[in-house]
């Protein structure tokens, strides 16, 4: 493992000068533009293997060699990519097993990208024999700067025979016997009972144990795989940081599990700017996933993709409105990126993405808005290298657990519509990033919860192996945590628990039944009066609401309708020296608002800035006691105005002193250093 300190925040982009190897033209103007716009490094190389390996075995490195020549030359750095995220033509029909096999059999085509086989042997020997080309190649290189191993890894779906073999012996390792499986699966619904390890096949969605397994195996293979590609790197080039860009969950793949094995982590971020929803909404999203990939490694990660204008896969993307472009790359530094990259530095003349945004479109020049709006990231980047050091500190967490999502997914449930496990994790973060704190996003089965006095864990449906002693503890030792309805029915192998759940003692209640609603159904939560924390009035309650039963709890709210109208929607459990809250049914932004704004003051979380900040606004501080550096955000198109009452802040871009009220530009935004 390599630690990945950079000096300098990144600024650069996925660039395929391989496209353009016939315009010879072409690269001394890119170079002149990147420096233009301040860059210091480009991801190069990322689906180049037809250019590295015309044929099978015959190499040609003379454009690569140009390439980090010159990135050298211009005082910038590489970040090399391995290829194996598309494969060239020759070797998908020369070796038929490398391309993937859908569920009912049919191998793929040759087309498009990753799509192979994470099984198949052969692809991982010609991955590493490439691999260790490049790395033997360049490892003295002074451009090289980090590897980036392949390209939005992903579960791939193969179900080769090569996958199902795989599968079976990964199954044979967990359960140890077809016993074990059985009961686990609870297979003798349905009389689906295996009497052979060779009858198990992943293509029956009515077996859910059976389905969840499939999924972690996936995820487990693309990290062997993953592993595996690295190999030649790790061996020639143990000082490289290695990454690989991450994207949106979820994509088959637990992260989780992903991140011990890479140096940074990295992501690719394409929001709906301008869209359907309010960008204020579109902010929230952005700024959990970005929390999410920090705290992956509880490290500053970087941006690896982001477009400077428009994509070309959302149905409809418009184009960035001024300011928008600057304000959603410094959002990602805000919050613990240490760098802001692009796909793509230069459009495509042609294929699937010619019309993608770019940072050189196909005009061409320097002259273009776009251009103008990514070189004053440049500018801002370069005036902020005091961050690399930094990271943000958080005393709330978020539980986002993958494997919950997939076990959640893939249950029928009474209402299946609308489980939206993602969406309400992100509704929980909101009213934190509304008031300006910092929030970690974490995993339930490894995360160090000490760290925390605050902990969320919506919809915590699968309770894996360790999870309820570990949320036990966090509480015993003082913590406050919140769970809700739809938490705790299943096991690691999603079976029901029988009996009490094991969250009884901790919530201080059990649930008989569980109502669930159209929405033309009407149910409310009421403020119990008196309650401890100060909640007033009637809230909306929707599509889910436990009826529950105290045995230890108090009631915060009850329900105002129905048959269980009186009974307790929001409990507290005074456990060991923490608490614990259950929120019975799912509640809209303005309960959550409320709810969090009180145990905010309850459990004493500092908010970034102490006034109340505007709609649309958020503050978010990188650093810590000693060095701090505060984010003003404005996401709404109109200005905004952000009290900072009697703190003085020095502005990292103009170097003047502020204090008292500051105004935010429509998509603006302030940069503002404590005083020393
Ligand atoms: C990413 C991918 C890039 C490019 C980009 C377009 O998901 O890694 O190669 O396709 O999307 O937005």
């Amino acid at each position: 493992m390599t630690t990945f300190q950079p000096t300098f925040l990144l600024h650069g982009a996925d660039y395929n000068y391989e496209q353009w190897l016939d315009y010879p033209e072409v690269l001394a103007e890119d170079f002149r533009l990147m420096r233009a716009a301040r860059c210091n490094v480009m991801s190069v190389g990322i689906f180049s293997w037809a250019m590295l390996e015309p044929t099978e075995g015959e190499y040609q490195f003379e454009w690569l060699d140009r390439l980090m020549d010159s990135l050298a030359e211009n005082g910038m750095r590489a970040i090399l990519a391995t290829p194996s995220g598309a494969k060239p033509a020759w070797l998908a029909h020369k070796y038929p097993e490398v391309r993937l096999v859908d569920e009912h059999g049919r191998r793929e085509p040759y087309r498009l990208r990753h799509n192979h086989c994470p099984t198949s042997p052969i692809y991982r020997a010609k991955v590493q024999q490439i691999n260790r080309r490049l790395a033997e190649r360049y490892r003295t290189h002074p451009a090289l700067f980090m590897w980036h191993a392949s390209n939005e890894y992903c579960n791939f779906g193969c179900r080769c025979d090569l996958c199902r073999d795989a599968f079976r012996a990964w199954l044979r390792q967990r359960y140890g016997s077809l016993d074990a499986l059985n009961h686990a699966w609870w297979t003798t619904f349905w009389s689906h009972r295996y009497s052979d390890w060779s009858q198990i096949e992943p293509v029956d969605p009515s077996c859910h144990g059976l389905m969840l397994d499939w999924l972690r195996f996936c995820s487990d293979q693309v990290l062997n795989f993953y592993r595996q590609e690295i190999g030649p790197l790790r061996e020639l080039t143990p000082d490289v940081p290695i990454t690989t860009n991450f994207m949106l969950p979820d994509v088959g793949l637990d992260y989780w599990q992903f991140a011990p094995h890479v140096d940074v982590i990295s992501w690719d971020s394409y929001p709906r700017w301008h869209g359907d929803q309010p960008d204020s909404a579109v902010a929230v999203k952005a700024a959990f996933m970005h929390d999410l990939h920090r705290s992956f490694k509880a490290r500053p990660f970087l941006l690896m993709e982001s477009t400077p204008s428009v994509t070309n896969w959302q149905g409809i993307s418009r184009p960035k409105r001024p300011g928008m472009h600057l304000l959603s790359s410094l959002q990602a530094v805000a919050h613990g990126a240490n760098g802001v990259q692009y796909f793509q530095w230069r459009q495509s003349r042609g294929g699937e993405e010619k019309f993608h945004g770019a940072v050189v479109g196909h005009i061409g020049g320097g002259e273009t808005r776009i251009f103008g709006e990514v070189a004053a990231v440049g500018d801002h980047l370069a005036q902020l290298n005091h961050l690399t050091t930094t990271c943000n500190q958080a005393a709330v967490a978020i539980i986002y657990d993958f494997q919950n999502e997939w076990a959640l997914k893939l249950a029928q449930l009474p209402r299946s519509v609308e489980k939206n496990y993602q969406e309400q994790c992100v509704a929980h973060y909101r009213p934190f990033w509304e008031m300006g704190i910092t929030a970690d996003v974490i995993d339930s089965v490894a995360a160090d919860l000490s760290a925390y006095r605050l902990v969320i864990a919506p919809m915590l449906y699968m309770l894996r192996e360790g999870v309820a002693a570990r949320l036990a503890e966090f509480v015993q030792n003082g913590g406050t945590l919140v769970l809700t309805y739809l938490s705790g029915l299943v096991n690691e192998s999603d079976l029901c628990f029988v009996g009490d759940s094991p969250l009884r003692p901790l919530l201080g209640l059990w649930v008989e039944e569980t109502d669930v609603l159209y929405a033309h159904n009407q149910q409310t939560l009421e403020a119990t009066p008196g309650n401890a924390l100060g909640l007033s009035g009637s809230y909306p309650a929707t599509h889910y609401a436990d009826v529950l039963h105290l045995d230890g709890a108090t009631a915060v709210a009850h329900y105002g309708h129905d048959y269980y109208a009186g009974q307790p929607a929001l409990t507290v459990h005074e456990a060991g020296n923490g608490r614990v809250y259950y929120l019975a049914a799912r509640t809209d932004h303005t309960f959550l608002t409320d709810f969090y704004g009180a145990l905010r003051q309850q459990v004493n979380l500092l908010r970034s800035v102490s006034a109340p900040l505007p709609e649309g606004v958020t503050a978010q501080v990188r650093g810590d006691g000693r060095e701090q550096t505060l984010f003003l955000l404005n996401f709404q198109p109109t200005p905004q105005t952000v009290d900072l009452g009697a703190v003085t802040y020095d502005d990292v871009v103009s170097g003047t002193a502020v204090s008292g009220t500051v105004e935010l530009p429509a998509y603006g935004l302030r940069i503002l250093r404590a005083g020393k």
